[in-house]
């Protein structure tokens, strides 16, 4: 019998998919979008196979479309994410994910002294490095890696 090929994940009509996201990955992305905020039909697989990642995520948004700004977030625990947009079922644009050029809120200053940490104030940095990632702190000017990278 021939192998068949299905979708794992039905196909939207209208919407967005987001594929290519790390397994591990799968639940950061899902609160950097505030996925969990929204009333949009969503669908997601994760665990995957994946020739480039090995186990890989996808989530399926339908009619929402993200504004760059929104998408970008999650380059910094996804950076290879491939957005698909679909409209009446085709896939009429790919597009990949870029670094912003500054992070507000998202992820926590690795620098427990930081005020950020200490009291009820968002987190602000300017992405100093964007290949290796490092963030720098607004507040105590102190670099985030990505080693250090903890999600707020
Ligand atoms: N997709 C979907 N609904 C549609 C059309 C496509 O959910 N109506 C999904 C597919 O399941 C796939 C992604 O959108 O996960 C991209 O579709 P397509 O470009 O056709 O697949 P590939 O060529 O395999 O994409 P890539 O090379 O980026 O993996
Ligand atoms: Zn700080």
């Amino acid at each position: 019998m021939s192998k068949q090929k299905q979708l794992q994940v039905s196909a939207i009509e209208n919407g967005t998919v987001i594929d290519h996201i790390p397994a591990e990955s799968l639940f950061d992305v899902i609160n950097i979008l505030g996925l969990d905020q929204i009333t949009n039909l969503i669908t997601f697989g994760t665990n995957l196979d994946s020739d480039k990642l090995g186990k890989k995520a996808i989530i399926k948004v339908e009619g929402k479309f993200f504004e760059d700004n929104e998408i970008n977030k999650i380059s910094l625990v996804a950076p290879h994410v491939k957005l698909n947009i679909i409209r009446d079922y085709e896939v009429v644009e790919k597009r990949d994910v870029e670094i912003p050029d500054e992070v507000v809120g998202i992820v926590k200053c690795f620098n427990p002294k930081c005020i950020t940490n200490n009291e009820v104030i968002k987190t602000h940095f300017k992405v100093m490095d964007k290949t290796d990632l490092a963030l720098k702190c607004h507040y105590c000017e102190k670099n985030t890696t990505r080693d250090e990278l903890k999600m707020n």
